[in-house]
């Protein structure tokens, strides 16, 4: 299976956000990855479904990271904003029953649904809910921030998910620090899908960095 490129439109220019998705539906990006952060799971605050309304007109994959702390309260806004993928975080609810909620209610609105960890927690934390879910999405910097130096932490987590995967039909996503060196690691490791933000968006050759990820 080939490669999906995600670009993290967090370090996109704001100033015209529509050449910029426009960018990566022409350079052939698979998904355009959609960071929303509360300033309270996450220590910055980013943009809403508002914005995610104004550009889901682009044919391409609209993937939802959702790095806030009531998931299932804010999740009905990204479904009617055109979310077509939705990743919460495991760390958000204390308690297994909210999270399988969570991904029942995201489920239940036809939008596929992704679960991600933060770089302290394990595979083994989540692994009940691995039948349930169509993403893994594993965090290989703390979440909060672009430009971050990727963890290797991440790289056991992908090999491990990778072999859990033959029980489960989910996709394996890598965000944070993803370059064409650390890509590759990652790819090497299994990876379905490399999210990329300022490794892209920083680069006056956006197609050229674009396809040193495949
Ligand atoms: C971090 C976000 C990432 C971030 C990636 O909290 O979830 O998607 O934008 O940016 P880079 O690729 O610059 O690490
Ligand atoms: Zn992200």
């Amino acid at each position: 299976m080939s490669i999906i490129i995600s670009p993290s439109i967090l370090s996109a220019n704001f100033d015209h956000l529509g050449d910029e998705v426009k960018k990566c539906v022409d350079s052939k990006c698979e998904w355009l990855h959609f960071d929303v952060m509360d300033g309270h799971f996450v220590p910055n605050i980013s943009f809403g479904s508002v914005v995610l309304k104004s550009i889901n007109h682009y044919d391409i994959v609209y993937d939802v990271h959702l790095m806030i702390s009531d998931p299932l309260k804010y999740a009905i806004d990204f479904i009617k904003a055109g979310a077509n993928i939705i990743t919460f975080h495991y760390e958000a609810y204390e308690n297994k029953e909210k999270i399988l909620e969570t991904i029942n209610f995201i489920k239940s609105h036809n939008v596929k649904v992704g679960l991600s960890i933060k770089p302290k927690t394990s595979v083994e934390a989540i692994k009940e809910f691995l039948p349930y879910l169509d993403l893994v999405l594993v965090m290989s910097v703390e979440p909060g921030f672009g430009g971050q130096k990727f963890m290797d932490s991440a790289l056991d987590k992908i090999e491990q998910l990778a072999a859990l995967k033959q029980e489960n039909h989910y996709l394996i996503e890598v965000d944070g620090g993803i370059n064409d060196a650390t890509g590759a690691l990652c790819k090497q490791k299994g990876v379905n899908a490399l999210v990329a933000g300022s490794y892209l968006f920083n680069a006056s050759n956006f197609k050229e960095k674009v396809n040193s990820l495949r």
